[in-house]
């Protein structure tokens, strides 16, 4: 082959050519219709990819200091696509709902719910079959499965088990801030257990004296209007934090330590990097969040509460969704913190310089 052309390069004749749709002949709307998804694919398609090597990096015995910003570098870039596919919705919303009505009936029963793509960024993220939600008793991944007719339904269902024996985003991360070092003590050592409960426990009490300060405040504030429901919800709060701080599972227990742990005291050295990177996981999680909630008002814009192409109760079913959360404890983390002037004193702050530092 000679120098390659930029259409050859990118295959451009060939991708320009799968716009057809079911007849060949998509009116204008209906090409819209067909290349707002078609984007959306070629996206997860990317977001699969970078997830992978996200993963890779992390889902390993022992993850070099070096290593930590590569996985940031790959989830940044999903998350820069899942902004842009939150924006993208607006595109879609250009079609009016009657003009969907043109062809919507030739496009049924297929739906995006058939989006294997979409079930495998779940299934890599750490979404777990128990927690899926179902429609009408029917599994979305088995709803692929049972696919057999399409000639490409095969292959689609051969993907989706594979990626099934995959190892999860999610597994990835929590395992890696399992052995975080606390107070300057790593798993395996003499005693972890112990510093890491003398640890919570310390934290814990000094998020209960914090947070009654805060309630006695507000009280005050307030010249006593409402104490005893004040009382009442910061009593609550605490009970919350408890039941976050001080898990009956050790191992759940060392991942929460280490949570608490990395973002009290992000100015050591190497927790800096550690901390941006749970920050990049905890927006991953918000962008896909917005992304369902921005899809499920397209969606309700267009056809409003009709049952969905694909026979789910439509919108309704997409609101569910909104519920997923893969990495709950990076979310309830938030509630559980101190500010500097109240935190435990810390040890083995040597452990946490960069090495030569
Ligand atoms: C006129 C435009 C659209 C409408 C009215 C619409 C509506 C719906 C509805 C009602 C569902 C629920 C399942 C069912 O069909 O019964 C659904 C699922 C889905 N749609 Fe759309 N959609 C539209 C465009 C898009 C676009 C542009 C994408 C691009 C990715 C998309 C991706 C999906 C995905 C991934 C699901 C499965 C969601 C899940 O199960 O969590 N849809 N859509």
């Amino acid at each position: 082959m000679g120098a390659p052309t930029y259409w050859d390069y990118l295959h451009l004749p060939e991708l320009l050519n799968c716009q057809g749709g079911l007849d060949d002949a998509p009116s204008p709307d209906e090409l819209h219709f067909i290349i707002v998804h078609q984007t959306y694919e070629l996206w997860f398609k990317l977001v699969l990819t970078q997830l992978r090597l996200a993963r890779d990096h992390l889902a390993v015995p022992h993850v070099p200091e070096e290593r930590v910003p590569f996985v940031v570098h790959h989830l940044g870039r999903v998350n820069a696509i899942l902004r842009l596919c939150v924006d993208q919705f607006a595109v879609m919303e250009t079609l009016p709902p009657q003009d969907f009505l043109d062809f919507r009936d030739k496009l049924m029963p297929s739906s995006g719910f058939q989006s294997f793509q979409l079930r495998e960024l779940e299934i890599l993220l750490g979404l777990t079959p128990e927690r899926r939600i179902k429609y009408a008793g029917t599994d979305p991944i088995e709803h692929i499965r049972s696919q057999t007719h399409s000639p490409s339904g095969k292959a689609v269902a051969a993907r989706l088990d594979a990626t099934m024996r995959e190892s999860s985003l999610r597994d990835a991360v929590v395992n890696w801030l399992s052995r975080t070092p606390i107070m300057g003590s790593s798993p395996g050592d003499p005693g972890d257990a112990e510093v890491v409960d003398r640890f919570l426990a310390d934290y814990f009490a000094r998020v209960e004296q914090h947070q009654r300060d805060g309630g006695e405040q507000l009280v005050t504030v307030l010249n006593g209007a409402d104490e005893d429901k004040i009382r009442a919800r910061v009593g609550m709060a605490i009970e919350g934090v408890r039941g976050f701080l001080l898990p009956e599972s050790a191992a759940d227990r060392r991942a929460r330590a280490a949570l608490v742990f990395i973002e009290s005291y992000r100015h050591l050295p190497l927790l800096a990097w550690p901390r941006l990177l749970l920050d990049t996981v905890v927006e991953l999680e918000e962008q896909m969040l917005l992304f369902r909630h921005r899809h499920a008002r397209m969606a309700e814009r267009t056809i409003g509460r009709r049952v969905g192409s694909g026979g789910s109760s439509g919108v309704e079913y997409l609101d569910q969704t909104l519920a997923y959360r893969i990495f709950p404890e990076l979310w309830s983390v938030r509630t559980c913190l101190l500010p500097r002037d109240r935190l435990p004193p810390l040890s083995g702050e040597e452990k946490y310089r960069f090495a030569g530092g």
